[in-house]
């Protein structure tokens, strides 16, 4: 098959904030024990984080990170997660059936957040608490000193506050399986009471507001529009969330994933323009996309699930997904689609980071490694820079059960003024057919292909894993060349690819 597709800086959807790339820990099985800190591992450093692990994050080009939860913010306790760690409580956490010794805690995160290089994104508990327990976590994280809370943060060795500027008002809080869950007016307004009283103390938070947690709720749009009828005003994001997998071996409309991640951010930013037109206001609520990724529920329903009231695990191995070629191909598409609203989805979250659903796994006391999904976050994550600019796309498409009618190519472009660099993108979802895609590249003025890099495989299904960690990899791809104005590549079936211009 071909495709066509015109590059031109003109053509702009907006700057790419670096937040795009934020990733999410949970306290949630081996997410935080066992997989960014093992004292006992051979890489541990002084703060028993591992060092591979680090190194693997840092390459992987995570932004802002996301932390503690997730459904489990939704039962937890901040105080019990500062202070000398012999005092800290053991406490049952409710939503995933384990064991929480908060032996890492807000410090400890902080701590290993500056090895990293991320910005920490605060989750507040607005499931089983409210104002006065976020305006405390405020005062205890933000306020610099002279009052009993900043103190008492000082007191426990962090001189200079966290500085925490992104805020999340509670995780989910449409699903009846989160706690606390209420209804969109209910939660709006308390949403709406607990940012008024956060920006009370710190006027530069930047709160984000849930929207729904996926586009497949029976509450999705009507949720969207009660929430923000009750707190338009007071919020800068509304989140969206959004897991897919491959359901009855229809990779087609797996694939098609993107299409509709497109449409579900599409029809949110339709929902927060028309709260906006309701209530005549001028501020743009923007999108942070702050949970998605491939996971596939379905084993996390029916093998990974603790259930009973004894024995609760620590740290045990849940939704632990080893993830193939197509997951990887899925997940560059998602990424696709992120920057192609990089107008207005200025925040997102890759979820998770480590062992949970996650492009880095570890073994206790043996290696850490990339799933297949590790790169093509991480060449995103590097090459994309600047501004995301639209592509004129012309493709054949097909039929998909879950989508109808897909365009089997998928592109989207960045340019970055400063260095002159541009970066293409590109998804093959036909199963069959390579492509050959001619990008028409006069309006760059005379460039030159840096790398071309792809992903695929004979085998759609291989994965990395500890006995083969290496086996999938990105391949160079050398049939891309620039003749005159036009560019000219091959990419296989069921594939990623990116280009880098320059
Ligand atoms: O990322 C795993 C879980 O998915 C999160 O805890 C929750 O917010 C979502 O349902």
């Amino acid at each position: 098959i071909s495709a066509r597709l015109t590059i031109d800086p003109h053509f702009e959807v907006g700057p790419i904030n670096r937040r795009l790339f934020g990733s999410f820990v949970e306290h949630l099985g081996r997410c935080v024990y066992d997989g960014l800190y093992e004292p006992g591992h051979p890489s541990a450093d002084a703060d028993g984080f591992r060092q591979d692990v680090i190194d693997l994050v840092r390459e992987l080009g995570v932004s802002t990170v996301r932390y503690p939860g997730g459904n489990f913010v939704s039962g937890f306790r901040w105080e019990d997660s500062v202070g000398p760690r012999e005092e800290r409580p053991t406490r049952l956490d409710l939503a995933w059936h384990s064991t929480e010794t908060n032996e890492v805690g807000l410090h400890e995160f902080g701590a290993w957040l500056d090895k990293v290089g991320g910005e920490l994104m605060l989750a507040l508990n607005l499931g089983t608490r409210g104002t006065l327990e976020a305006l405390d976590l405020l005062e205890y994280a933000n306020v610099a000193s002279g009052s009993t809370l900043s103190d008492r943060r000082i007191a426990n060795g962090r001189t200079e506050p966290f500085d925490v500027r992104m805020w999340c008002l509670g995780n989910e809080m449409d699903g009846p399986w989160q706690l606390g869950h209420r209804s969109g007016t209910d939660y709006g307004k308390l949403a709406s009471q607990v940012s008024k009283a956060l920006r009370q103390l710190d006027e530069r938070v930047e709160l984000v507001v849930c929207g729904s947690s996926n586009a497949h709720m029976p509450t999705f749009g009507s949720w969207e529009r009660e929430v923000l009828m009750e707190a338009y005003d007071d919020v800068d994001f509304i989140s969206c969330h959004a897991y897919y997998q491959e359901r009855d071996g229809d990779l087609g409309s797996f694939l098609a994933s993107p299409v509709d991640m497109d449409r579900f951010i599409e029809t949110v930013i339709d929902t927060a323009d028309h709260v906006k037109a309701v209530k005549r206001s001028t501020k743009t609520i923007d999108i942070s996309f702050d949970e998605w990724n491939v996971w596939y529920q379905d084993r996390y329903r029916d093998v990974d699930r603790i259930e009973g009231i004894e024995s609760w695990p620590k740290a045990p191995r849940l939704l632990e997904d080893v993830y193939s070629v197509a997951d990887a191909v899925v997940v560059g598409g998602l990424l696709i689609s992120l920057l192609k609203h990089a107008d207005r989805v200025t925040a997102a979250s890759l979820a998770q980071l480590v062992n949970v659903i996650a492009p880095i796994m570890t073994e206790p006391g043996g290696p850490a490694w990339r799933q297949t999904t590790f790169f093509p976050f991480a060449i995103t994550s590097r090459l994309a820079g600047g501004r995301a600019l639209e592509v004129k796309l012309e493709s054949p498409t097909y039929e998909t059960a879950l989508y109808g009618e897909v365009p089997q190519l998928d592109a989207v472009a960045t340019h970055d003024d400063a260095t002159g660099r541009t970066a293409v993108f590109l998804v093959n979802r036909s199963q069959t057919d390579s492509a050959t895609v001619s990008i028409d590249v006069g309006g760059l003025g005379g460039v030159n292909v840096l790398s071309a890099q792809t992903i695929s495989d004979d085998d759609v299904n291989a994965r990395n894993t500890l006995e083969q960690p290496e086996r999938v990899a990105p391949h160079g791809n050398g049939s891309a060349v620039v003749d005159g104005d036009t560019l000219t590549i091959t990419v296989p079936a069921v594939s990623w690819t990116a280009i880098e211009l320059g």
